[in-house]
């Protein structure tokens, strides 16, 4: 399975601090933004990942995350030239997909939970068609949001409806079959102009080839689009890194845990960091412990 985080959009609802930066480099507590949904695809198990932006903040991700090696995987840059629908994902990255199955996250959203690593390998195994995932918020409205049939069964998805049918809000992670790509290109702009990813949704819906996965309670969504969110987020990172002593979308400790990169990589890129920032200092403590403390993939 392939993976694309997108990353692109102009920003503009947290200006001025996207006036020269990309939102998704934007820090959530000690990490940047981008971290969060690229931590998900690895954990997934996905080790080929297309990252897309804007023209005028490629080179600052390149910069960042390079060609990946550093985290023993592979990245891939593509641009999208305006913020025209995160559906135009799929169309940028159709020759990156190819025939393979692929998961596209928003560059803005962060999951962690209880074994929520562990529910998303077994998604991605399963996988045919299109698999969602719903999350319970109570704003439902600014977002896609999920009809289900008596059985519970997905029927239909309105996007950002003014009533809400449901309390089901359908995250920015979808899991795809190679179809996707096809559906996207065939979508057509909505009233605002955009390539919806809803409607790509709603093809694989009509084919009867789509389901949705409730996280449930035990697992946290946040988008981190305003500034209230983002210091949410950032909260939420640093409230539970300090209890638990453990980091939150620290991709090369995931990297070292998933096996992509072995001891020696991972010590590689706890020289590249240096140790005098938290972060490195955490990678240090990773590094010396032995053997593992953690299952592989608690995200
Ligand atoms: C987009 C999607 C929406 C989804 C949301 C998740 O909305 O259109 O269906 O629920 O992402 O973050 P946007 O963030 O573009 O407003």
């Amino acid at each position: 399975m392939k993976g694309i985080v997108l990353a692109g959009g102009s920003g503009t609802r947290l200006r001025p601090l996207t006036q020269v930066l990309s939102k998704q480099l934007l820090p959530v507590f000690d990490k940047p933004l981008i971290y969060y949904p690229m931590s998900v695809l690895m954990l997934a198990g996905i080790r080929d990942i297309l990252v897309i932006s804007s023209p005028d903040h490629m080179e600052q991700y390149q910069g960042l995350i390079d060609d990946g090696s550093g985290l023993g995987i592979n990245v891939q840059y593509a641009v999208q030239e305006e913020p025209r629908g995160l559906a135009e994902a799929l169309i940028i990255g159709r020759e990156f997909v190819g025939d393979d199955q692929v998961a596209l996250v928003l560059g803005d959203n962060i999951f962690h939970g209880h074994d929520f690593a562990g529910l998303l390998r077994e998604q991605v195994a399963q996988l045919s068609g299109a698999t969602l995932f719903g999350y319970s918020v109570a704003d439902p409205e600014r977002y896609g949001v999920a009809v289900l049939d008596d059985g519970g069964r997905l029927v239909d998805i309105e996007e950002k409806p003014a009533n809400p049918r449901s309390s089901l809000a359908v995250t920015g992670l979808y899991l795809y079959d190679s179809r996707a790509c096809e559906y996207a290109a065939e979508s057509r702009p909505s009233a605002r102009g955009e390539l919806e990813i809803t409607e790509v949704n709603q093809r694989f819906i009509k084919d009867g080839q789509a389901r949705l996965v409730n996280l449930g309670r035990g697992t946290t969504w946040l988008d981190a689009g305003t500034h209230e969110s983002l210091l949410e987020a950032a909260n939420y990172v640093q409230v539970l890194q300090k209890r638990q002593g453990v980091q939150i979308a620290c991709l090369e400790e995931v990297a070292y845990r998933m096996g992509y990169l072995d001891h020696q990589g991972l010590e590689a890129a706890i020289e590249r960091v240096g140790s005098a920032s938290d972060y490195g200092a955490y990678l240090r403590r990773v590094g010396a412990e032995e053997p593992l403390p953690d299952p592989v993939g608690r995200g």
